[in-house]
């Protein structure tokens, strides 16, 4: 989707959108194109229960292409987020009506005046989420099923200041559409080393990329990673990426993921129904690529590392047993449960590896990692566990910021003794309830004192309907509000 900024007056061409206020009080531009319909725009309203509350929408036809009539409301709460709503509900409306262009009249809708640009920028942001397509393996798919609309122009009093605001936030798309990118590819496309590989990509974006194989982590001492992809044909990898846009020899802060390219929970096998879902258990180190993509996209001052730990729970002939015990790189011993509790291990590696390496700032952790987290927070609400509660309200504060929901869930002696084990320094898996928190107080045990979160996105990263912004499938759930958080914290 091609997303325009330029001056605010009627186009002669394509789809209009026209603001309107409430008690179907039309704005400038939109009272403009009614006198030149001869009054069909107020027609159209009075036949219908259109009366221009916030988020209404009526279509109407008219000179150029269709017009969707926007309702305004009486301006409040018309801030970024109502805005990119408004976007991603546009895109929603005419992608596949058959227009290719659309033109969107944005008079301030909450005002005119400082902020306008601001929000103009996220009128094109949103509607540039809402675009977003995985048609990657549809060949038969036809044209008339193919979205038809190509072109936003949105249109605005300071539409420079808007396209510059608008770059930065494109950026970040750019990085959530690399995260959707790679939650949607199938497993036998997207596996350890592939998965590495598209990584490289990001050198290009002016990332330094490393990959380490099996030797190196061996080396390492990884027992608790390698043991989970030991049943796997497929070579497990860490992918460490750098973004070093701040100041030399400044710590940096560190993003970790669980990449699972595929769960089928090994030996401890999973039941079939639904198993295909386990394509997307590598979704937090998607998050992590999708991060560092943004922050080098929109040239962010900070150092940044990214380090995913990628593997494939697979049963084989030489899979991790339950019963087995494992030897991470921190020296602390695992007794494996159950061989699908398998995301913590390949954490427990990974965090251990970015402690002793970068020793950050903040170390913060995305994972698919427990279904108990879809049974307490269902799929609105991405739990976080924080053992810093500085880290933790900025979490917060940057989530609703930015529309991504996150509830923070507790750590605890009580629970983290529940994972303690009969013949290693702890277990892989403790009992049924409170399997998200026992989990967390797992990875705890691997970061020392540093400032750190675990995210359980398990709930948020794939979606089965629609949202404003957010086309299901793939979410990106999590590159917005960390991009937030380390825009508002760690710059600078
Ligand atoms: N990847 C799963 C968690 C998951 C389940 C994510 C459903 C998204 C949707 C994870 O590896 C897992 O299997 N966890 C187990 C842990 C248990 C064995 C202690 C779980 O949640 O059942
Ligand atoms: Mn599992
Ligand atoms: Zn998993």
């Amino acid at each position: 989707m091609k997303i325009v900024f330029g001056k605010l007056a009627l186009p002669k061409k394509g789809a209009l959108v026209l603001g309107v206020q409430e008690n179907r009080s039309m704005l400038p531009m939109t009272m403009l194109m009614d006198t030149a319909m001869g009054g069909g725009l107020k027609n159209a309203m009075a036949s219908s229960r259109f009366t221009g509350k916030a988020h209404q929408t009526l279509m109407v036809f008219g000179p150029t292409g269709r017009i969707v009539l926007y309702g305004v409301g009486n301006g409040d709460g018309i801030d970024s987020l109502w805005s990119e709503k408004a976007g991603g509900a546009i895109v929603a409306a005419l992608a596949s009506s058959g227009e290719s262009e659309v033109s969107i009249l944005f008079e301030g809708y909450g005002g005119t005046g400082k902020g306008t640009e601001l929000r103009a920028a996220h009128f094109g942001y949103g509607a540039l989420l809402r675009s977003y397509r995985f048609d990657l393996y549809r060949t038969t798919l036809k044209d008339e099923d193919k979205p038809s609309l190509s072109k936003i122009n949105v249109l605005v009093d300071g539409h420079l200041k808007a396209r510059k605001n608008f770059m930065e936030l494109n950026a970040v798309a750019e990085g959530i559409f690399l995260t959707r990118d790679l939650v949607s590819e199938p497993p036998n496309v997207l596996f350890p080393e592939s998965f590495a590989k598209r990584l490289q990509g990001l050198k290009a974006d002016g990332l330094k990329v490393e990959v380490l194989g099996e030797r190196e982590m061996g080396k390492l001492g990884m027992g608790a990673l390698l043991g989970v992809g030991q049943g796997s044909s497929r070579e497990s990898k860490m992918v460490v990426m750098e973004w070093n846009g701040g100041k030399k020899g400044d710590k940096p802060i560190a993003f970790v993921g669980k990449g699972v390219c595929f769960d089928t929970g090994g030996i401890s096998l999973k039941q079939a129904g639904g198993m295909e879902d386990m394509k997307w258990d590598m979704g937090g180190s998607a998050v992590v690529a999708g991060l560092m993509k943004a922050l080098a996209g929109r040239k962010a001052k900070v150092n940044a590392v990214g380090i995913v730990g990628l593997v494939e729970n697979m049963p084989d002939g030489n899979a991790q047993r339950p019963g087995d015990v494992v030897t991470s790189m921190s020296g602390q011993t695992i007794e494996i449960i159950n061989t699908d509790a398998e995301g913590r291990l390949v954490l427990a590696d990974a965090l251990w590896y970015t402690l002793k390496r970068y020793k950050p700032k903040i170390m913060i952790d995305l994972a698919t990692l427990t279904g108990a987290m879809l049974v307490a927070l269902g799929q609105i609400n991405c739990g976080y566990f924080a053992n810093d509660d500085v880290l933790a309200d900025r979490m917060a504060e940057a989530g609703r910021a930015v529309g991504e929901g996150v509830w923070r869930m507790p750590l605890g002696d009580d629970y983290n003794k529940m994972m303690d084990s009969d013949i290693a320094d702890m277990k892989n898996a403790g009992p049924r309830y409170g399997g998200s928190i026992t989990a967390a107080c797992f990875l705890e045990r691997f970061v020392e004192k540093c400032p750190w979160s675990h995210m359980d996105i398990a709930g948020v990263t794939w979606s089965s309907k629609d949202a404003p912004t957010v086309p299901k499938g793939g979410t990106g759930w999590g590159v917005r509000m960390l991009n937030q958080m380390v825009k508002k914290h760690y710059e600078g």
